[in-house]
C-alpha cells in the first residue's frame, strides 16, 4: 500500500482526533466521548461524536464518520494522500516518499501563498503614490483607515501588466496566476497574459483559517461594464461555500449574524461596530452558506438591497434558512438603498434601533404574499386566503397564528374565524402528509439495522451473517486478543466484502503487533469508513467471548450455505433490495 502502516500509525498518534476535530468543532466531553454540532450538516443539537480511545468520529444525524484522515478529507475537501500530507505537516512528520500520488495539496498551498502575496501587493499599491486616487475614493465612501487595514483592502492600478511582473519577481508563474484567477489569457493572442483586475478596489477573500483564497474587485470607473468582479471558482475558492467577512463575524459577541449583499455593506457594518456582518457577494445564497451560518447562530438579520432583485433574493433565503432552523429578520431600510448608505446617513444607533425592531419573517412573508394579489378581485382574494392559510398553519405558536390570521383576514375581507379554519385545514393536510412519511420510515424494523447509506445497503444481502460480522469487528476493537479464538476465520468468509476486508486488516495488524484499530485503513470508501466508525462507536456493547464465538459460528454457517446455494436469508435479501430500490429508507428522511 501507498503509505507504510507504521507511518500511518504515527500520524494518527500525533494527531489525536479530539484535538484535530476540536479545531473545527466545539466539543463537549461526555463520559469517554466528545459531542458537538456536526460540521457536515446544519443542526441545532449535537449528534456528532468523537471517540478518542478508538480515534474515530461519527455523526448520528448525517451518518458521516471515520478516522482522523477521513475527517480531514471531508472537511478540507482533500484527497486521501493530501489529507495524509496535511496531517503530517500539522504534526511535523515527514511523509515517506510517495511517487504514486500526485499532490493536489502542494498546488493548493502554492495558490494560498500566491494569493497572500497578491493581497500584500494590492495593499502596498493602495498605500503608494499610485494609490492616491483610490484612497481618495475610499475616503469619499466614508471608509476609515483602520478598516482598510483590517480587511486588507488594496488597489489594482489601471494597467494590464502590474501584478504579473510583481508576482513573477517573487517566483510565481503565469500559469499559477491564471489558476488563481488573477490573470487571464487574451483571446486574440494566446501569448498575451494580462492582469484580470484593473482600476479596482480589491477585497481579499479570507477563509476561516485566515488564508487569502481569492479577490473581489470594485471598479473606480463609472462607465465600467461590471461594477464588481466577484471571485470565481479555483482550486482553493468555492463560492458556494464562502461568505465574505465570516472569518471576523464568527468571533463576534452579538447573538446574530447580519447578512449583506456586497462587501461594501459588510465592511461598513464592521466599521460601525456591527462586527457580525457577512456578505454573499452578488450570488444567490446557497445551502452550504446557510449551513455554515447555522453553525454560528440561529438568528440572521438580512439587509439585502431595497430593489426587486434584492427582495427576490431575500424571499429565497428565508426558505433556505427556515429549513436549517435559522430565524430570519428582515431589515427594512427606509431612505437608503443599502446598509452602507444607511449607516453613513443615519449612524450606528439608528441601525441598532432598526435591528432591534426589525420585522420578523412572519410579518414580512405575509406582507409580501399580500403584495402578490389584487385583493379587490374576488378570485384573487380566495387564492390569497388559501396561500395565507398555508403560511399561517406553519407558525409554531398559537398566539402567532391568531395574530396573523386576524391580519390576513382583514386583508382578504373575511372573518378571523374563517381564516383560522382555513389555517387549521392546511395544518391537518400537513400533518397527515408528515404521518405518511413517518410510516414509510418505520416500515421495516430489519431495514433500520442496515447501513443508512443506500449505496452500501446492497452489500448487506445476508442479514444474519452481516449482523454477526459487525459484532465480530466491534468485539475485536474492544478485545483484539479474541482473534486467537477466531479459529482461523478469514475475511473471505464474510458476506459483506468490505467488512471482510476490515477483518483481515485488523487480523494483519494484530499479527504484526500494530495497534488493532480502524482509524487508518487504506482502500475503503467514505461510506464504508462511516459504517465502520458507526459499528465501533456503539457504546452499549460489552466484551463477550461467548457472543464472539457465536458470531464466528454464524458467519461460518452462512458462508457454508451460500456455497451450497441455499442461504436462508436470500428472500430477505431480495426484499431488502427491492425496498432499497423503491427508496424506502431505514431512518433516512424521504427522498429529497
Ligand atoms: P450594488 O450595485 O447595490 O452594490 O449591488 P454596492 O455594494 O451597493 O456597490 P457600491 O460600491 O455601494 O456602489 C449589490 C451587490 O451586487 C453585486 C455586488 O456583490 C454588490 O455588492 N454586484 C453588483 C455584482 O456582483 N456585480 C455588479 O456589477 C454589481
Ligand atoms: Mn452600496
Amino acid at each position: 500500500m501507498a503509505f507504510p502502516a507504521a507511518f500511518l500509525d504515527e500520524l494518527v498518534a500525533r494527531n489525536p482526533i479530539d484535538e484535530v476535530v476540536g479545531q473545527y468543532v466545539q466539543l463537549k466531553r461526555s463520559g469517554s466521548n466528545y459531542f458537538g454540532l456536526c460540521p457536515f450538516h446544519g443542526e441545532k443539537t449535537a449528534s456528532f461524536s468523537v471517540t478518542p480511545n478508538k480515534q474515530m468520529y461519527y455523526c448520528f444525524g448525517c451518518h458521516k464518520g471515520g478516522g482522523v484522515v477521513n475527517f480531514i478529507m471531508e472537511i478540507e475537501g482533500l484527497s486521501y494522500p493530501d489529507a495524509v500530507r496535511f496531517l503530517a505537516k500539522r504534526a511535523n512528520l515527514e511523509v515517506p516518499e510517495d511517487t504514486q500520488y500526485q499532490s493536489q495539496y502542494k498546488e493548493q498551498e502554492r495558490l494560498w501563498r500566491l494569493c497572500r502575496d497578491a493581497a500584500r501587493f494590492y495593499h502596498e499599491t493602495l498605500r503608494a503614490e499610485i494609490g492616491t486616487e483610490a484612497r481618495a475614493y475610499l475616503v469619499k465612501r466614508g471608509m476609515d483607515w483602520p478598516t482598510v487595514v483590517k480587511f486588507g483592502i488594496g488597489f489594482a492600478p489601471n494597467d494590464y501588466h502590474t501584478l504579473i511582473p510583481a508576482m513573477e519577481r517573487l517566483g510565481y508563474t503565469r500559469e499559477e496566476l491564471i489558476a488563481a484567477n488573477l490573470a487571464a489569457v487574451s483571446q486574440k493572442n494566446a501569448q498575451n497574459v494580462y492582469d484580470r483586475f484593473r482600476n479596482r478596489i480589491m477585497f481579499p477573500q479570507i477563509d476561516l483559517r485566515g488564508n487569502v483564497i481569492g479577490f473581489a474587485g470594485r471598479t473606480l470607473d463609472k462607465d465600467a461594464k461590471a461594477k464588481y468582479i466577484n471571485p470565481t471558482e479555483t482550486l482553493i475558492f468555492s463560492k458556494r461555500k464562502f461568505l465574505f467577512g465570516m472569518n471576523l463575524a464568527r468571533k463576534s459577541k452579538r447573538p446574530y449574524l447580519i447578512l449583506c449583499e456586497g462587501p461594501m455593506d459588510a465592511i461598513a457594518c464592521h466599521q460601525f461596530g456591527f462586527d457580525c456582518a457577512v456578505a454573499s457577494q452578488g450570488t444567490a445564497l446557497t445551502e452550504d452558506q446557510v449551513n455554515l451560518i447555522s453553525k454560528y447562530t440561529d438568528l440572521v438579520i438580512m439587509t439585502y438591497d431595497n430593489d426587486a432583485a434584492g427582495q427576490n433574493a431575500t424571499q429565497r433565503a428565508i426558505d433556505l434558512f427556515a429549513r436549517a432552523g435559522v430565524k430570519v429578520k428582515i431589515l427594512q431600510l427606509h431612505d437608503a438603498k443599502d446598509a452602507d448608505e444607511f449607516l453613513h446617513k443615519f449612524g450606528a444607533d439608528a441601525f441598532e434601533v432598526l435591528i432591534q425592531g426589525s420585522e420578523d419573517q412572519a410579518d414580512y412573508r405575509l406582507l409580501s404574499l399580500q403584495a402578490q394579489f389584487d385583493l379587490t378581485k374576488d378570485d384573487q382574494r380566495v387564492e390569497f386566503t388559501a396561500k395565507a392559510a398555508e403560511l399561517i398553519s406553519g407558525f409554531r405558536s398559537q398566539a402567532q397564528r391568531e395574530i396573523y390570521a386576524e391580519r390576513a383576514a382583514k386583508a382578504a375581507g373575511i372573518t378571523k374565524d374563517a381564516m383560522l379554519l382555513e389555517a387549521e385545514r392546511a395544518f391537518q393536510k400537513h400533518a397527515s402528509r408528515e404521518r405518511r412519511r413517518q410510516e414509510k420510515e418505520d416500515l421495516s424494523p430489519a431495514v433500520s439495522l442496515l447501513p443508512k447509506d443506500r449505496s452500501l445497503r446492497s452489500a448487506y444481502r445476508n442479514t444474519r451473517s452481516s449482523r454477526a460480522e459487525e459484532e465480530i469487528l466491534a468485539q475485536l476493537l474492544m478485545a483484539p486478543e479474541l482473534l486467537e479464538k477466531a479459529d482461523g476465520l478469514t475475511g473471505s468468509e464474510f458476506s459483506v466484502a468490505f467488512l471482510g476486508r476490515a477483518f483481515d486488516a485488523l487480523a494483519e495488524r494484530f499479527r504484526t503487533g500494530l495497534q488493532v484499530s480502524l482509524a487508518v485503513l487504506e482502500g475503503f470508501s467514505a461510506e464504508e469508513m462511516a459504517r465502520l466508525s458507526e459499528i465501533s462507536g456503539e457504546s452499549e456493547r460489552i466484551v463477550d467471548e461467548r457472543a464472539f464465538l457465536d458470531c464466528v459460528r454464524v458467519v461460518r454457517e452462512e458462508a457454508q450455505k451460500t456455497r451450497s446455494g441455499n442461504s436462508s436469508d436470500e428472500l430477505m435479501a431480495l426484499s431488502n433490495d427491492l425496498k432499497a430500490r423503491k427508496g424506502y429508507g431505514g431512518n433516512e428522511r424521504g427522498t429529497k
